[in-house]
């Protein structure tokens, strides 16, 4: 592990000739709780804000053992940080990283901020603690992440509902005019092709869904991202609707090395952003697709010429159930850019309103954890 970075204490001016006096008013008029300790951990100055905070009387702290202050579950190993601290001293944040408790004289616990000042005195090497009270903001913390688990629940379940009325609307439709009886053959037919084809788009938002509230860790391979990428080009383009008269360009590196990735999870990618290039173009003008070896990545990049995405829009376009399309789910998007994460790679969108727009995916040749 690297050392941890020194950083010049900024905080306090100290010459070793000062003596302790000098620090009395410092720490006694301080607006919050400060404490100073000796070398051996003993309390040599503390302010009322501290003692109000810990719970002692007034003068009550001063000769005690700074352990006093120490949830009994961390004392043990408190004196050795202390000798951490003396051997190389900083100014720095106490435990960072850790989430401190303070122990009150009656037991209780208080959650803590605490930043250490070294001083050194005539007396010898003290330390300075001063100490901030966060009792209020872990409170609102945690009232703020529950209202977030609420309102994300909530979305989701509006959405998940929005999204299985409709399909479930045609299917029920269709099997109350199956149970008529009276179809004609015709009818017969479009009606079966409804009931194949809505209970289909059923069963892929439900896949999305899962998908992105419990995404599955990538079983990587090494492959042919160019294979995988024809191959889903290939199965959009197979859509009439979707494919229209749009010109695709395919530019894929014939050189491009082998990467490891999990076919079955970038073809989700790769089927997402080509489709929603192609939505985009609604029927008419240019798509590009291209693969590229980079140093240590490979790319694959789809620009379409299409409406883009106004900059006030585009930082929305990775937020869960964000669509502008009647049909999306909005969860495109940021499923992919979950599953780029996964592998250590990336996925990035540029985009020029009234020209177009340019979706870049990068997968690492070799796997970073
Ligand atoms: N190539 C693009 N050109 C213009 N807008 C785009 C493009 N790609 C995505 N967007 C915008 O980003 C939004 C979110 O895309 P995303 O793929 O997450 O969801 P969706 O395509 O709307 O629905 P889903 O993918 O779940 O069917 C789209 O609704 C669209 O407004
Ligand atoms: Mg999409």
């Amino acid at each position: 592990m690297a050392p941890a970075k020194k950083r010049k204490s900024r905080g306090l001016k100290t010459k070793a000739g000062d003596s302790l006096e000098k620090f009395r008013p410092v720490v006694a008029y301080a607006p919050s709780p400060m404490i100073m300790a000796d070398r051996a951990g003993t309390i040599v100055l503390a302010n009322a804000r501290a003692e109000e905070l810990f719970g002692y009387a007034p003068g009550e702290l001063g000769g005690r053992k700074i352990e006093a202050l120490v949830p009994p579950r961390f004392r043990d190993a408190h004196p050795a940080h202390r000798g951490k601290f003396h051997e190389a001293p900083s100014e720095r944040a106490m435990g960072a990283g850790r989430d401190l408790y303070g122990a009150r004289k009656d037991g209780s616990e208080v959650p803590v901020e605490i930043g250490l000042n070294p001083v050194k005195t005539a007396e010898g090497d003290f330390v300075l603690a001063s100490i901030v009270d966060i009792t209020e903001r872990k409170a609102l913390e945690k009232r703020l992440s529950q209202t977030e688990t609420l309102a994300a629940v909530g979305g989701m379940a509006a959405a998940v509902a929005h999204e299985i009325r409709n399909p479930l609307g045609s299917i029920v439709m269709g099997a109350k005019a199956l149970a008529r009886g009276d179809l004609r053959p015709d009818d017969l037919k479009s009606v079966m092709s409804v009931l194949v084809g809505e209970s289909g788009r059923l069963n892929r938002t439900l896949e999305d869904f899962l998908q992105f509230a419990r995404p599955r860790e990538p079983k990587l391979q090494s492959g042919d991202l160019n294979a995988t990428t024809r191959e889903v080009l290939a199965a959009v383009k197979s859509d009439p609707v979707i494919a229209g008269k749009v010109v695709v360009e395919e530019r894929l590196d014939r050189k491009l090395p082998p990467a490891p990735f999990d076919p079955d999870l970038i073809r989700q990618v790769l089927w997402n952003v080509i489709r929603n290039g192609f939505q985009a173009l609604n029927g008419k003008g240019r798509l590009e697709i291209r693969t590229e070896a980079l140093p240590g990545k490979v790319l694959v990049r789809v620009s379409d010429t299409g409406p883009g995405i106004a900059a006030d829009r585009l930082e929305k376009v990775f937020l869960p159930f964000y669509t502008t399309k009647t049909k999306g789910t909005g969860l495109g998007l940021s499923i992919s850019r979950n599953i780029l994460v996964a592998h250590g790679g990336e996925l990035s969108i540029e985009s020029e309103p009234g020209r177009g727009t340019r979706v870049d995916i990068s997968l690492p040749l070799s796997r970073q954890r």
